[in-house]
């Protein structure tokens, strides 16, 4: 573990050539105390995704973990992983490519179909508290990055594939962890820039449900992240699950 990596961001970086999973890492050393920091790797051999999923994550993409102790309830969560996507989306964006987010936080490219577009970037959330307090959170955030499309699974792109070019994974991180802690600093204003930037609102969504599947229009998200979901009769928010757009 190389601790130097030489950027000034508001967390402390720890980096690694190669780890099975970031998150795994970060859990870890926050079982141990450690806060405020991110764990970076050049590449996961057993990288996670949302709902069980696996992640490919091969050496040039950015892969990181951010521990964090927010002063909330688990029940706010949802909240920092949608300013999580809002932070990918904008450092994404800024690397030149015209982001949006499908809820709760895939960062996609493009509009195509039920995928709702290419996927570029995905979050994983995962956090340990008590009832009424988070103990820490860790925030996975993967980028596809310098990597060539045809080595991740069908549906995905990669900064390269969309720009034609590669980044500096070293200042792409610290944009990052800027851009975090600043929704983070401004949590009353996360849920409009979500929207600003969100690719799911106004459209025919699908979502799967752990014992039911809910389909309308995806009208608004709401506190804590939550979305609102018209589904002709009348509106239901979901908290989990999901989204396919429909067209
Ligand atoms: C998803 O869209 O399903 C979420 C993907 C999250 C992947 C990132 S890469 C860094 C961190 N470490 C992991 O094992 N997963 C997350």
């Amino acid at each position: 573990a190389a601790i130097e990596f030489g950027l000034d961001a508001p967390y402390t970086v720890e980096y690694h050539d190669s780890v099975d999973s970031t998150n795994n890492r970060a859990r870890e050393r926050a079982t141990e105390g450690t806060v405020d920091t991110a764990v970076v790797a050049d590449e996961q051999l057993g990288s996670r995704g949302r709902l069980d999923r696996s992640w490919t994550a091969p050496s040039g993409g950015v892969w990181c973990s951010v521990i964090l102790q927010p002063d909330l309830p688990p029940a706010h969560v949802p909240l920092v992983s949608l300013a999580a996507g809002v932070a990918t989306a904008t450092a994404c964006r800024e690397a030149g490519v015209d982001a949006h987010l499908k809820w709760p936080n895939d960062v996609l490219v493009g509009d195509g179909g039920e995928r709702g577009g290419r996927k570029l970037a995905g979050i994983l959330t995962e956090m340990e508290g008590e009832a009424d307090r988070v103990s820490w959170l860790i925030v996975g955030i993967g980028v596809n990055a310098n990597i060539d499309a045809a080595e991740l699974p069908e549906g995905a792109t990669t900064l390269r594939a969309e720009t034609g070019g590669d980044i500096d994974r070293r200042l792409f991180v610290q944009r990052l962890l800027e851009s975090l802690h600043d929704q983070l600093a401004d949590p009353d204003g996360v849920l409009d820039r979500w929207r600003m930037y969100s690719s799911t609102l106004g459209q025919a969504v699908r979502v799967e449900l752990p014992n039911r599947v809910i389909e309308g229009e995806a009208v608004d998200v709401q506190f804590p992240g939550g979305l609102v979901v018209d589904t002709g009769s009348g509106r239901e928010v979901v908290h989990a699950g999901d989204c396919e757009h429909l067209r």
